[in-house]
């Protein structure tokens, strides 16, 4: 797998993971692949949370508490850092973008390497933010829990048609 169709091909959210920890050298290739991520006038507004302690996993898992969730051996957590965001001059912020850029890598990184990965957005934001102790200008975004799936799953892959999506102008 090393064409980036086949990549993005290969990519689904795995919601299902084997007890297998994830190799040191596989997360230091998505780390750097995240850290390559472009933003918005660089300004690179985002933390990523490495979390494999028990004690973190729990906190996440306390914010997020699908049973599918906690068979991951590994998450990243990224978080925006508000103070760091570009706005544009009409007042739209822009970190929520560069945040979702750099996962979107971390998904694709990961999917490379042979792991699955989950974007997972739908968990409860303030009390993570309390539990992982953040300033106050920082907002966690996006949770990915990352391990080896369980079973070879794809996605259901129900995707708008092309002539739906894009046009001519
Ligand atoms: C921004 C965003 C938030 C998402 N949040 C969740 C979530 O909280 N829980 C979940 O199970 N899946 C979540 N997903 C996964 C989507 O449901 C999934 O990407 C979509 O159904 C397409 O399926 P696929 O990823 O397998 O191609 C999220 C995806 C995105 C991009």
């Amino acid at each position: 797998m090393n064409q980036l169709l086949d990549v993005i091909r290969h990519r689904y959210s795995c919601r299902s993971y084997l007890d297998k920890p994830v190799e040191e050298k596989k997360l230091a290739y998505i780390e750097e692949c995240m850290r390559l991520a472009p933003s918005a006038v660089n300004r690179q507004p985002w933390k990523f949370r490495i979390v494999r302690s028990l004690k973190g996993k729990q906190k996440l898992q306390s914010c997020y508490t699908r049973p599918w969730f906690s068979e991951a051996p590994l998450y990243i957590l990224a978080s925006l850092l508000h103070e760091q965001e570009w706005v544009r001059e009409d007042g739209k912020p822009h970190g929520n973008i560069d945040v979702a850029i750099a996962v979107e890598h971390l998904c694709l990184a990961a999917t490379e390497q042979g792991l699955g990965t989950c974007w997972v957005c739908n968990f409860d934001a303030k009390l993570c933010h309390e539990l992982f102790q953040m300033p106050e200008n920082e907002e966690p975004v996006v949770i990915i829990p990352i391990g080896y799936p369980s079973f070879a799953e794809s996605s259901s892959r129900t995707r708008k048609p092309i002539q739906e999506v894009f046009v001519e102008e």
